[in-house]
């Protein structure tokens, strides 16, 4: 009988939650006893089947409501095709260099390093004295904070021969990470449909920033010694450029450090033609065997515009870069700055300022040199071991990565994707053009999780690579 009652007051709730908006509320129990002639027992027992089938929630206390259904089916966001219309320019694809990776992989594809390599510890300490601090509630000046300008100045003013001017702390503006300042520098300096030159190969955030601001990017051939400064020369005269932006020291991919005289000679080009160096300084704290020698320091007349990210040697969660610029540019540059993001979180800027003035950070970055020299050995041994046709076309002197040039005849996605179906994800050189490829190549970046297994990955390219060519027919 209770069966039968329950059955026909589910049946008559399902036919009233049918016409119900989501979330109505069903009558109250006291209701449903009165209309149904049913005891309570019995109306409880027809909603608890109905909350079964999905078709009402009981919030206790309140009531019981009708369940918002989701139903399956395809999105549709094609109006948004005719709403955007086509791109304005045709972006770059996602990064492989910021692919996560599972950690049952090699993961010789990231742009960032290994939190082992990071001053953990220091970062720790410094997040919670910030936290204590008055930056955690406060807004910070829009260039920002005075003693983090004041150290980004007095870092490269330290580098500056006698007779140059060290910039002054006022010179610099602090931004969240040197991505930000790219874009910032692209669109403040150089603008929408005008050339900027770029070494080629050349860091692909820079090519991703530069094709949104709406810059015409011209390619200047670049490598393991630096940009060919006759093409540079050529390229300026014949587009009127006004900025070039290149990595002096450790370039990301090449590994690239110019010689003093190239410095020398690109400085008076820029000069010459009344144009900027925009210097991407990324690197700084990733020497090797060598020091940074940033072509700002050498320069007091306003020619170089200098990016120096702590993003990656503090911490990735700790995006702060800082920008010295001299003259209107400088003022140019702020109120892009401000447009995008008003001001960098004071909070972050102090983590970063505590992390980089702490006596322990030098003891840290003598130790990170060690560990770097350690690992890109590691994997050049390996390579030349168990990949001898991928062979890096310089040894880095400095930065996080091995450029490595593969035969001319390789298909390089389909090594990329072999190498990936074998557990070892890699970057593939193409990311790194600005133009077409002069080459096929693999940025390889030692500064990974667990160097230990570098030779497995080693072996792993090589084994594909030997696949590959036994399969050419012609080779
Ligand atoms: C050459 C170069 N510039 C700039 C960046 C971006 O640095 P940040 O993390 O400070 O935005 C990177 C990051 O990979 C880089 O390689």
């Amino acid at each position: 009988m209770s069966n039968d009652s329950s059955a026909r007051i589910t049946a008559g709730l399902r036919e009233w939650i049918a016409s119900a908006p989501p979330g109505a509320r069903l009558p109250s129990t006291r209701a449903l006893v009165a209309r149904y002639g049913a005891s309570p027992v019995t109306v409880q027992k027809a909603l608890r089947a109905l909350a079964a089938q999905g078709m009402v929630e009981s919030r206790p206390g309140v009531g019981t409501f009708v369940r918002a259904v989701r139903v399956a089916r395809p999105n549709d966001y094609a109006w948004q095709t005719a709403a955007l219309g086509s791109p304005p320019h045709r972006a770059p694809g996602l990064s492989t260099a910021l692919r996560t990776a599972p950690n049952d992989v090699i993961a010789l594809h990231s742009g960032y390093p290994d939190r082992e390599l990071l001053p953990e510890r220091l970062v720790r300490a410094a997040f919670a004295r910030a936290a204590r601090g008055g930056t955690a509630v406060s807004r910070p000046p829009a260039a920002g904070l005075p003693e983090l300008q004041a150290w980004f100045a007095a870092e490269l003013g330290a580098a500056a021969p006698v007779g140059v001017t060290p910039p002054a702390p006022s010179d610099t503006v602090v931004l969240p990470g040197s991505q930000s300042g790219l874009s910032t520098v692209f669109r403040a300096l150089v603008g929408a449909d005008r050339p900027l030159l770029m070494e080629s190969p050349t860091y692909w955030g820079a090519i991703l920033a530069a094709t949104q601001a709406g810059v015409r990017v011209v390619p200047v051939p670049s490598g393991v010694h630096g940009p060919d400064p006759e093409e540079l020369a050529r390229a300026f005269e014949s587009t009127g450029a006004r900025a070039f932006y290149a990595q002096p020291n450790f370039a990301n991919p090449t590994g690239a450090q110019w010689p003093p005289a190239l410095v020398d000679r690109v400085l008076d080009t820029v000069r010459h033609h009344g144009a900027f160096l925009v210097e991407d300084d990324w690197a700084h704290d990733f020497g090797i065997t060598a020091d940074p020698h940033p072509a700002a320091a050498r320069d007091d007349s306003g020619h170089v515009v200098y990016l120096r990210s702590l993003t990656k040697s503090v911490s990735p969660a700790v995006r702060i870069a800082g920008i010295v610029a001299r003259g209107p540019a400088r003022q140019r540059i702020l109120v892009d700055a401000q447009a995008e993001s008003m001001y960098v979180s004071g909070m972050l800027q102090s983590v970063a300022l505590d992390v980089v003035t702490q006596p322990a950070w030098r003891t840290h970055l003598r130790g990170l040199r060690q560990q770097l020299a350690a690992r890109r050995d590691l994997l050049v041994d390996a390579l030349r071991e168990h990949a001898p046709t991928a062979c890096p076309e310089a040894l880095p002197r400095g930065g996080l990565n091995l450029w490595v040039r593969l035969p001319d005849a390789t298909d390089l996605s389909r090594l990329v994707r072999d190498c990936e179906a074998a557990g070892v994800v890699v970057a593939p050189g193409d990311e790194w053009f600005p133009a077409e490829p002069t080459g096929a190549y693999l940025r390889l970046n030692y500064s990974g999780p667990d160097p230990g297994s570098f030779p497995d990955g080693a072996r792993v390219i090589g084994r594909v690579l030997a696949r590959h060519q036994e399969e050419r027919p012609d080779t």
